[in-house]
């Protein structure tokens, strides 16, 4: 065994030793990251993503006024979801490809019953016209392509 041999070996158990000493903290790592990726807590109507928000222009603030009015109290502040009671409609199953325009008038209208999500059936929403759900489809779909949603 020459020098050059011994080195890397003497390298390679160090790399090791470092491996194992830093592995628990590499092991928390996830939990420090995620009480600020993912907002506070499992409690029920906790917020279930972190949405970003964007400044909304045409008929998307008319949108979140009604969204707020009659969606949020299920579907939390920003479409975020909350626990236990309606899903986050800035989620990846919520985007046009899958949910079109049209899905949101039918739910509206008609209700949802529960398929993707543990929580329930959601009812018709009462007081709305077909104009008002157009303005909250303009405010769900700003929000979500300001998260990648597309
Ligand atoms: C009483 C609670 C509640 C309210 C109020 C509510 N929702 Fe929902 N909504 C739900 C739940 C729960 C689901 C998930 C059903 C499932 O498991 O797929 C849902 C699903 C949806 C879906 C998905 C429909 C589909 O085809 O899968 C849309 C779109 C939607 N809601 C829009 C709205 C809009 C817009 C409003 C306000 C006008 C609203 N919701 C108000 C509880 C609610």
């Amino acid at each position: 065994m020459n020098k050059t041999t011994l080195a890397v070996i003497a390298l390679a158990a160090l790399a090791g030793a470092g491996y194992a000493v830093l592995r628990p903290g590499q092991d928390a790592a996830p939990d420090v990251q995620s009480s600020t990726t993912r907002p506070s807590s499992n409690a029920q109507g906790a917020p279930m993503v972190e949405v970003k928000t964007v400044a909304f222009t045409g008929n998307e603030p008319l949108g979140e006024t009604a969204f707020n009015a009659k969606c949020a109290e299920c579907h939390g502040v920003n479409a975020a979801g909350r626990n236990g009671m309606g899903p986050p409609l800035i989620h990846k199953i919520y985007e046009p490809g899958h949910h079109g325009d049209q899905a949101f008038l039918l739910a509206a209208q008609n209700g949802v019953r529960a398929h993707h999500w543990p929580f329930g059936d959601m009812p018709p929403v009462e007081g709305l016209t077909v104009a008002d759900v157009g303005n909250i489809v303009a405010y769900i779909r700003a929000l979500q392509r300001a998260n990648g949603i597309e």
